[in-house]
């Protein structure tokens, strides 16, 4: 895909890995919708990403559980640039411990952002990709869509659906001239988990990691679908 000009929402993006996804696509000439909760943090990051390339940035809060909201997020994204090309469903959240410990809120969270939120832009951004005769949808998923580990069952859960989601998804859409990716990295240096970003941690992934994958999958020829892409640090401590 020619990315100068092409309109794409990232979910997720004030921070992390969304962050860093979304300068690698203004810096490619893609003119894009960054989102996340927190409306000061949308506006500095609006802000500074404006910086990072040729492309245009603008922004919308979006709780991506609401479904009001995404649809706002995705009809302010073809208010401001005329449509959408691609969308990064990256916006997700982790909270771990024993089941018996886990509050139904807390597990319903977790399954309402990191997957019903996927299917929520999805169901809206699809429409708006036909329109323009294909577009790609790249999602953020995790080694912990097919690793099991204990205290993991929230997350688990809903990493192993978005993999399903995303393979079926493919299969439906691929004949539109849409594609879908998803992509399951490792521990990646970030606030996941309410965790301040470590630098001491010099092995882990780090942002731009996971945007350099995301840039290669655009960039990938027409014919060409890798649907499915695992990332993990190449050196992480020994057990
Ligand atoms: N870090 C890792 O080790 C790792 C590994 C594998 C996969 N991942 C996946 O990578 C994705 C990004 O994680 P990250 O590590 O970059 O996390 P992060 O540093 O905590 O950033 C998360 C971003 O998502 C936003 N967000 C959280 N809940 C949201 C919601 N309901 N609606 C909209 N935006 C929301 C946050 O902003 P607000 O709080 O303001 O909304 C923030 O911008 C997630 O899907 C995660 O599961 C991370």
């Amino acid at each position: 895909m020619n990315l100068n000009g092409k309109v794409a929402i990232v979910t997720g993006s004030t921070k992390g890995i969304g962050r860093a996804i979304a300068e690698a696509l203004v810096s490619e000439g893609m003119n894009v919708c960054i989102s996340a909760r927190n409306a000061d943090e949308v506006e500095q990051a609006v802000g500074e990403l404006g910086e990072a390339g040729e492309g245009s940035v603008t922004g919308a809060v979006c709780d991506v559980r609401d479904y009001d909201e995404v649809k706002a997020l995705v009809e302010h994204t073809v208010d401001e640039f005329g449509g959408v090309d691609v969308l990064i469903n990256n916006a997700g959240i982790g909270i771990f411990g024993r089941v018996e410990e886990t509050s139904p809120e807390d597990f319903r969270a977790v399954l309402e952002t990191n997957l019903f939120g996927v299917f929520y832009c999805c169901r809206e951004a699809i429409p708006q990709m036909k329109k323009r005769g294909g577009g790609y949808i790249i999602n953020i998923s995790s080694l912990a869509g097919t690793n099991a580990h204990p205290q993991m069952t929230a997350y688990n859960a809903s990493k192993f659906g978005l993999n399903g989601f995303s393979e079926a998804m493919m299969q439906e859409v691929r004949h539109d001239g849409i594609k879908v990716s998803y992509i399951m990295p490792g521990s990646v240096n970030t606030h996941f988990g309410n965790e301040e970003p470590d630098e001491s941690k010099d092995w882990q992934l780090q942002p731009t990691d996971i945007a350099r994958v995301v840039l290669d999958l655009l960039h990938t020829d027409e014919r060409s679908l890798p649907s499915r892409v695992e990332i993990r640090p190449s050196r992480p401590p020994k057990k």
